[in-house]
Parts: C-alpha cells; sequence; structure tokens
C-alpha cells in the first residue's frame, strides 16, 4: 500500500492489515516498540474545517516520531490559485509524506501521482477512508466483529461517508449495508453497479424498514460541508430519517448506534439517542487516531526512508 486514496483503491487483505495493526496501535500506546516516522516531516492540507481528523493526525505522526505542519487553503500559494500538480512536485521535494482534507477526489490523486509521497485522503466529496476503517474496528471492538452483521446507515446516502460504506461491503463481502434515504440521496446507480456483485446492499426509503433488525444504526450529517447551499431543502427532505428512539427501537436488542460527527443534535439524531450511545460514539472518535497511526505506520514502511 502506497497511498490511502480510498477504500476503493484497497484490497479485503489491505482493510484486514490495517484494522489489525489498529488494534496493536490502541494496545501499545504510550509504550512504541518503534517509530516508523523519525525523522520524517508529514504535511497536512486542510481545505475544509476539522476537528478529529486533524488533531488525530498531528497526534498520530507525533505518536510515530515524525513531525506535522498544518496549513489551511490560505496559508499556501494554493489558496491563491496555484495548481494542485505545482504544489505536489514543490511539496514532494520537501516533505516525506501528505494527508489532504479537499472537495476534488482527483485533486488527491494528482497529489499522491506528482509528490511521489505517501498520501492519505482526510476527506474528500467522494470518499472519507479513514473514517469507515477506524468504524469497522470500532464495530469489532464492540460487537466482537462486523462479520454477518446488518450496518443501516440513515440520511445523506449519496456523500462521503456512505460511498465510503458501499466501498467497504464490496471489498470485504462479508456484512450487509442498507442505506435508508429518500430516492433524491440514495447513491447514483451507476456508483451501485461498479460495486460489483461481492457487495450486499440494499437501498431503502422507508427509515423503518431499513433499521428493523439492525445490528447498527449509523448516521451522518444532512449538509456536507461544501453543501451549505442546499442546506434548507435537506432539512426538509431528510427530516423523517433521523434517529430517534422509536426508530432505534425496530433495530436489535443492544444494536449499536454511531455517529462519525460532528452532531446536530435533534437533526440526523436526538440529543436523548446520542447521549445514550455516547460511550460508543465517542470511542468511534478516538478509534480515528489509532487506526490512522496503523495507516501511516504501514505507508512509512512502504516507502523509503528519507
Ligand atoms: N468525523 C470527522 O472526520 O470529523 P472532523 O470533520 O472533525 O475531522
Ligand atoms: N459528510 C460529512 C462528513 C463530516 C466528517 C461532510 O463531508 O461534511
Amino acid at each position: 500500500m502506497k497511498n490511502l486514496l480510498s477504500i476503493e483503491s484497497l484490497s479485503r487483505q489491505e482493510i484486514l492489515d490495517i484494522i489489525a495493526l489498529g488494534g496493536e496501535m490502541k494496545a501499545t500506546r504510550g509504550h512504541l516498540a518503534r517509530h516508523p516516522l523519525r525523522h520524517r516531516c508529514w504535511g497536512m492540507i486542510f481545505l475544509k474545517s476539522s476537528t478529529r481528523t486533524r488533531v488525530s493526525f498531528e497526534v498520530g505522526i507525533r505518536e510515530l516520531g515524525g513531525d506535522a505542519l498544518f496549513f489551511n487553503a490560505n496559508d499556501l500559494q494554493l489558496g491563491r490559485g496555484e495548481p494542485i500538480e505545482d504544489t505536489a512536485r514543490v511539496l514532494g521535494r520537501m516533505l516525506h509524506g501528505a494527508v489532504i482534507r479537499t472537495f476534488a477526489q482527483s485533486d488527491v490523486e494528482a497529489f499522491a501521482r506528482l509528490s511521489g509521497l505517501p498520501t492519505v485522503n482526510a476527506l474528500t466529496d467522494a470518499e472519507h477512508p479513514c473514517q469507515i476503517l477506524a468504524d469497522l474496528f470500532t464495530i469489532q471492538e464492540k460487537l466482537g466483529t462486523w462479520r454477518g452483521k446488518t450496518v443501516c446507515y440513515l440520511g445523506d446516502g449519496a456523500c462521503n461517508v456512505p460511498i465510503s460504506w458501499l466501498w467497504a461491503a464490496a471489498r470485504l463481502g462479508d456484512f450487509k449495508l442498507v442505506i435508508a434515504a429518500p430516492p433524491k440521496y440514495q447513491p447514483d446507480a451507476d456508483l451501485l453497479r461498479r460495486l460489483g456483485p461481492g457487495a450486499d446492499v440494499r437501498c431503502e426509503a422507508d427509515p423503518h424498514a431499513a433499521a428493523e433488525g439492525a445490528d447498527v444504526l449509523y448516521t451522518d450529517v444532512w449538509v456536507s460541508m461544501g453543501m451549505e447551499a442546499e442546506a434548507g431543502p435537506r432539512m426538509e427532505e431528510l427530516g423523517s430519517y433521523g434517529i430517534t428512539s422509536e426508530l432505534l427501537a425496530r433495530a436489535k436488542p443492544g444494536a449499536l448506534v454511531m455517529h462519525c460527527l460532528p452532531a446536530y443534535r435533534g437533526k440526523e439524531i436526538t440529543a436523548e439517542v446520542l447521549e445514550a450511545n455516547a460511550e460508543t460514539i465517542f470511542t468511534q472518535a478516538e478509534n480515528r487516531l489509532h487506526v490512522q497511526k496503523a495507516i501511516l505506520s504501514l505507508l512509512a514502511d512502504n516507502h523509503a526512508a528519507p
């Protein structure tokens, strides 16, 4: 694995290796046997806001012995129109790796190609791979395994988080994914076709039918970053897809409630359900750190030392 650009581009084995190493990172936090990022300086280029991803990567890079430099768009000439291709060719000669949060997936891919650096997608409009890798780890930790389980995602079924879930279902082929969303917010038919026959995926417009018997109810914001102009209609059209106590009663007894955060109480999840499931949801956030340390470590080992 040279880069972590999407779940789509990972193999089943790569996903399993990341999750297994994430477990080791969690168990050995504070007393790591080796520091694979020693003498390496990673750049973090964030063109969208972030709490969890930014902090977990910065801490993770440091805990692995490396140094992190953080840039938002206006810290770089990128914000004044310098092309990503030129930025990549410059930074490729200085840094040892990059973590990028931006809009277009093609920008992260161009950066990886032209910089030659190990590059991590920290969220694009197309995917949020680090989130879903950490979520699989959390499900394994809380339920023992994701194999044979049903994950029900509710809300905007066409944004980055559910798309990464769809690719996880396709690559792993060992759990069921139900996407509950109004037809307008369901994943694109072409994407569903591209997943291939291994993906056990169902799209459902009725949130109650979708939640029936699920092992995990999962949600995300209704207005992703970059979609703010659509906030009004989205609140209305997605209004019946929030996780409430009544909806949760349809899931299996003991079902996990997960949220990638940030959460908007009273929209995609009620305050009551969020607080009752805070242990899972905040462990989910913490696990970003452990799983991303696994990703960084695997990438560093696959690139020549500086
Ligand atoms: N879940 C997640 O990626 O959170 P941030 O936007 O705070 O990084
Ligand atoms: N779908 C959300 C995820 C936030 C972590 C967004 O892109 O804003």
